[in-house]
């Protein structure tokens, strides 16, 4: 199975990526870093803590930087809620925190399974620019990296051409796409086009109710908790009582290969325009001659990726 090592902001969608590569045995998480992005970077880091707990992980959990490299810090609670996991109520962690910093975390993991980590980014960047200070042969250490972020030539969900988790820190996701330009495999980056035909509607939100009911697991009944403040969230933001559910796309694809096309394009990130900071530019057209740095996810199977996620949150949580 591969090593992953999860850098994440949960985050009401993260807390579902979690869950679902818990579940899963392709995939063994090897450690989890804690991200500002969603709420602050305290909150996410007990939400992990949690949440790594109750599925039973013993790995570590280690908090990351507390701002963005330059950006001032923003957090997102009327999306997830005043804690992330929206109406969810949290055990404390029983278990003493590691007290690497997750930059170091990052380090560690990839130098202990080099070349085998699967890296995964479900949220801002901070960590891994951070990461890249201290051991820049990281991009060529890691098996291949994940990312949930961006908005190709496609509106955004923070700016009007931006894509929160690239938003709240857009220095640090330039780094990150400059320093992987030589990496062995290019990134994969779910961007808002591919994540947002993953909606969980109101049967998928049944599914999770049910499995909270009959088998009273802890984690499944965070998470419905989160999804229904979720679900109110996109409801007042005009979309119907739905969710788009972002990091799962990412982590499925990062560990089966499967439920989305990729296509290879020139990407960068805007650092300076008045209007347009944060926003993902990809070249569709080959203006800058640049050699692709990504791999974009395209043409998802939304609906066979919602049932995979249901099957495994279901094999994972019920008891
Ligand atoms: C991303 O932003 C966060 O709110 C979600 O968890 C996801 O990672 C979507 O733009
Ligand atoms: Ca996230």
């Amino acid at each position: 199975s591969l090593p992953v090592l999860i850098d994440c902001d949960t985050g009401i969608d993260d807390a579902i990526a979690l869950t679902y590569l818990a579940a899963r045995s392709e995939a063994e998480i090897v450690g989890v870093v804690s991200s500002g992005g969603n709420v602050d970077v305290h909150a996410v880091h007990r939400n992990n803590r949690v949440l790594t707990e109750l599925l039973g992980l013993e790995v570590p959990v280690c908090r990351g930087a507390e701002s963005p490299l330059v950006a001032e810090p923003m957090t997102a609670g009327d999306t997830h809620g005043p804690t992330g996991l929206g109406h969810a109520q949290l055990p404390e962690p029983t278990r003493p925190a590691d007290p690497r910093e997750g930059a170091q975390l990052w380090v560690d993991a990839v130098r202990e399974h080099p070349g085998e980590l699967g890296g995964l980014v479900l949220g801002p960047h901070t960590n891994l620019a951070l990461a890249l200070e201290l051991e820049p042969a990281l991009p060529r250490l890691l098996k291949r990296l994940h990312i949930m972020g961006g908005a190709i030539n496609h509106r955004g969900n923070t700016g009007p051409t931006s894509e929160w988790n690239i938003a709240v820190d857009p220095e640090a996701a330039q780094r990150v796409l400059a320093a992987f330009s030589d990496a062995p495999r290019r990134p994969v980056l779910g961007s808002l086009e591919a994540t947002e035909t993953v909606q969980f509607g109101p049967d998928t939100l049944s599914r999770v109710e049910d499995l909270a009911r009959r088998s009273g697991h802890p984690v499944a009944r965070i998470l419905v908790g989160a999804l229904r403040w979720y679900f109110a969230f996109h409801e007042a933001d005009g979309f119907g009582w739905m969710a788009h559910v972002h990091d799962p796309l990412v982590a499925a694809h990062a560990v089966t290969g499967d439920f989305a096309g990729t296509r290879p394009l020139a990407v960068d990130v805007e650092l300076v325009g008045t209007l347009t900071r944060g926003q993902t530019v990809g070249d569709e057209l080959s203006r800058w001659g640049r050699a692709p740095n990504v791999d974009v996810l395209t043409e998802v199977r939304a609906p066979a990726l919602i049932e995979h996620l249901l099957a495994s949150l279901e094999h994972g949580l019920d008891r």
